[in-house]
């Protein structure tokens, strides 16, 4: 069996089960959409934002953030689950939102002859991205900057809530997608129960451009007991017109 280096967590392709890791769940998630938290009236937030000076409050949240998204159950399904099983299908993938936590990804995928491309609109977070096959653009546009049916696969994930706010972004982002997509192609959609304004599988472009994914991995929903975030799997329709014209043919 394919050993996949997974930092900061190493999986075993095959031997991780959804059902398998704690705190994972197969479940619809109702409860908190729409409801979106107000970070800032956290108490930990309020008490860094009067004590500690802006010059190491900076470093400091950045550190922090990036110690909660590593150990974060979500993350970490993510970094030994997904990523492994896109490794598996192989392809040309698009990473979409580009963080210091996110570098590895690419990496990971291209030592498995993945072709990854990123994308992110935040000019300075550039040096996450793959050298060479960054576009610094919002994913709203990526039907702009990517021929019709490039990717065989997606990853879509916390940036619905993070950019990505309201219904028209979302609706464009799931649109553009569609058409960058090839027939029968994987979009990884990952969100937060607390950060959106309304389950995104009721998404117009959702129910007219995918259906959901028969993988043997990646299908369904998987939702976490000790955090908001949520992962939900669809493949693009074989067949439709998608604003692009039909591209059925064009995988
Ligand atoms: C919370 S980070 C998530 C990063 C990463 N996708 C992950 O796995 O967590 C959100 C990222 O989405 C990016 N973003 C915001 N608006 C976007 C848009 N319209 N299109 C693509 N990315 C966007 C931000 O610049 C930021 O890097």
């Amino acid at each position: 069996m394919d050993e996949i280096d997974v930092k900061p967590r190493v999986a075993r392709l095959g031997e991780l089960r959804a059902e398998a890791m704690p705190g994972v769940v197969r479940r619809a998630v109702t409860e908190g959409v729409g409801q979106p938290r107000d970070r800032r009236a956290s108490p930990i937030y309020r008490f860094l934002r009067t004590t500690v000076p802006e010059p190491i409050r900076r470093p400091l949240g950045a550190f922090l953030t990036a110690w909660r998204v590593r150990n974060d159950p979500s993350r970490i399904f993510q970094n030994t689950v997904i990523l492994p099983r896109m490794a598996q299908l192989g392809g040309t993938v698009l990473l979409v939102g580009c963080r210091r936590y996110t570098a590895h990804e690419p990496a990971l995928l291209a030592r498995h002859g993945l072709v990854c491309w990123t994308l992110d609109p935040d000019p300075s977070v550039v040096r996450w991205g793959v050298a060479g096959r960054h576009v610094v653009g919002k994913i709203e546009d990526a039907a702009t900057a990517f021929p019709p049916a490039t990717f065989d696969a997606i990853l879509l994930s916390g940036v619905f809530g993070f950019g990505v706010d309201d219904v028209i972004a979302q609706e464009a982002a799931i649109h553009a997608c569609s058409a960058v997509l090839k027939p029968n192609g994987l979009l990884v959609l990952g969100w937060n129960s607390d950060r959106v304004a309304a389950d995104p599988t009721a998404l117009a472009a959702i129910v007219r451009h995918f259906e959901p994914s028969r993988d043997a991995t990646l299908a369904g929903r998987i939702a976490f007991t000790r955090c908001t975030h949520v992962f939900d799997f669809h493949t693009r329709k074989a067949s439709h017109a998608n604003g692009h014209g039909d591209v059925a043919a064009a995988g």
